[in-house]
């Protein structure tokens, strides 16, 4: 069965929930999301969400940092539209209900707690204690189950863009939208449940698919994380810029049964101290900033020790504030790190850093608008021009919340406007068969995750690009036959996705023949006088992607 709505917001995280319920007075609203709705990273979100709320903080200040942090490569009209909108964003949090930490009671009248983090030269990180995002997350999904205008389907895994080249052809024989340019008119989509794939037909489209880190081997993002909308965007015909720019969050807890689990740089910014088994405080040697150096410089002088000394982990240690101030602000973290054996009041932990965060995306402009007409793109899966060359803490839940705004506000403006009664043809499975070989997606999966973190991870060289190169442009063949000749699963989807990901990330990289932010090439470990985005532009040279025929 096909379905259509005015809107269709692919991805239920803090973007796609803030602009399905910015949307749904006026529209109705078709919310998808691959598994259930809090899957995604908005649920981790552990610091907080950065705005200028202090006496004696400014956008100015907000910009000028961010500008540092992203090495000469943020849009500064992006930063600034962003920071400015900052407190808008939180208020329209407060308004909806999410419980902010204060620095006392509420019946006391105390003002929100503002934390701090690498980076950031003022407080300027309201936050849930160190679970931010399983309220903000929890907060938006309870709205949006309540709004009558929001229909919500889990575990319905969007595949492909519905563009001009997949509809139905009218009665003179063509199949275009005649609406000129490229149109996007929805998308296919697999319902797990029934294993049917359906056609969403939508005026505008918004992909708030959030990362793809799930590239790398260890990673503290969900298991979805795996760069589906930049993916669907690159195939219909977009642009994505700056795909080598991988953020890896310093500090991930080093035990086997932890699954990187996070723990938060607001540690660092209320005084933990990173050390090397002897007990010695490193970070001083890399960055005057020491603990507090943005997140690039911090994991490669991590990753530089660690080579260095032979180590698997360093250790970060707390243990010198007080017990109570410990659990008061970290009680999530205390609870679990306790679970595996550490206790934080009373000693350090070992720590290592993880892929966390990507910073390139699908090429947007300050309403979210991406090339393709009626596609929107925003969060992590776009590149608005926030984060350059490496993204400040606690700016991307900002991101999405000012981006959905934005977005929403563009959509509104053009609804009456936008076509909604295009036809795509049927996903046709008329010549394939189901897999009997399931051990092919499993084997390249973990093929790839491993090679992308020994060749693609934090410091990277020529060769390893090159070997990295030869590797995917293998696997990539061996999985678009694949694609071609099974039925579509949720880890087939996810599997074609990363490839393309990983294929993206690799040509930007090796495109990039210096050292900036995130992305450190021993072999060209100087800046480039002049600092210019990486940009890929898709060929899009035969129908080799569209199943329905
Ligand atoms: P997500 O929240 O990741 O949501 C993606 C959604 O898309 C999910 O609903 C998923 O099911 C859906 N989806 C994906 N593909 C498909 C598909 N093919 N079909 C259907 N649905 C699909 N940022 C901060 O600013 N502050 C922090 O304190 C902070 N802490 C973090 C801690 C951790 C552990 C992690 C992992 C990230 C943290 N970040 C933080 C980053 C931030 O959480 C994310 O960048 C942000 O939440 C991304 O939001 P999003 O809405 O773009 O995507
Ligand atoms: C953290 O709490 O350290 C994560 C913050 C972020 O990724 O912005």
């Amino acid at each position: 069965m096909d379905h259509t709505f005015d809107i269709l917001v692919i991805g239920s995280g803090a973007a796609g929930l803030a602009l399905a319920l910015k949307l749904a007075p006026q529209a109705s609203v078709a919310l998808l999301s691959k598994d259930g709705l809090s899957a995604g990273s908005t649920s981790r979100a552990q610091g907080g969400i950065a705005a200028v709320l202090a006496e004696g903080d400014s956008i100015d200040s907000h910009i000028a940092d961010t500008l540092e942090a992203g090495a000469g490569l943020c849009d500064p009209e992006a930063v600034r539209f962003i920071a400015e909108n900052g407190p808008r964003a939180v208020n329209f949090l407060i308004e909806l209900g999410v419980p902010f930490s204060r620095s006392g009671g509420v019946e006391e009248g105390y003002a929100y707690h503002l934390t701090r983090e690498g980076g950031h030269s003022h407080r300027r990180i309201i936050h849930v204690e160190d679970a931010t995002g399983r309220a903000v997350q929890e907060t938006l999904e309870a709205r949006a189950r309540e709004a009558g205008n929001i229909t919500i389907f889990e575990n319905h895994v969007a595949i492909d863009l519905i563009t001009d080249r997949h509809l139905a052809k009218n009665a003179s024989g063509e199949n275009g939208s005649g609406a000129g340019g490229n149109q996007c008119h929805g998308a296919y989509v697999l319902d797990i449940a029934s294993g049917g794939v359906e056609a969403f037909m939508a005026r505008a489209t918004v992909l708030a698919t959030g990362g793809a880190s799930k590239v790398y081997l260890y990673t503290t993002n969900p298991d979805g994380s795996t760069g589906d909308g930049i993916a669907m965007a690159w195939r219909a015909g977009c642009r994505v810029a700056n795909m080598e720019f991988n953020q890896f969050h310093p500090t991930c807890l080093f035990h086997p049964d932890a699954k990187s689990f996070l723990l938060t740089e607001a540690l660092r910014g209320e005084g933990a101290h990173l050390l090397l088994p002897d007990g010695e405080r490193f970070m001083k040697r890399f960055d005057k900033r020491g603990e507090l150096a943005p997140r690039d410089i911090v994991a490669r002088a991590m990753d530089h020790e660690m080579k260095r000394l032979g180590l698997d982990c360093v250790y970060l240690d707390i243990s010198h504030k007080n017990p109570d101030f410990i659990i008061g602000h970290f009680p999530n973290i205390y609870r679990r790190c306790r679970e595996f054996g550490f206790d934080i009041t009373r000693e350090r932990v070992p720590v290592v850093p993880a892929a966390h965060y990507t910073c390139g995306g699908v090429m947007t402009d300050l309403s979210g608008r991406a090339d393709i007409n009626r596609l929107y793109l925003i969060g992590e899966a776009a590149h608005s021009g926030l984060h350059g060359a490496n993204r400040m803490a606690s700016n991307s839940l900002l991101e999405c919340l000012v981006m959905a705004d934005a977005a929403a506000a563009d959509i509104t403006r053009r609804l009456n406007s936008l076509p909604g009664n295009a036809k795509a043809r049927a996903w046709d499975e008329s010549r394939v068969t189901d897999s009997d070989e399931e051990v092919v997606v499993s084997h390249n999966w973990d093929e790839m995750r491993r090679f992308m973190w020994d060749y693609v991870g934090i410091v990277r060289t020529d060769k390893r690009l090159e070997r990295a190169q030869r590797r995917v442009d293998m696997l990539a063949g061996e999985i678009h036959d694949y694609y071609r000749n099974f039925r579509v699963t949720a880890d087939l989807l996810e599997l074609r996705n990363l490839v393309t990901i990983a294929d993206l990330i690799i040509r930007s990289a090796a495109a990039r023949p210096e050292s900036r932010g995130l992305h450190y090439n021993k072999d060209h470990p100087d800046l480039l006088p002049v600092a210019r985005n990486t940009i890929l532009t898709p060929e899009i040279t035969s129908g080799e992607h569209i199943r329905p025929n």
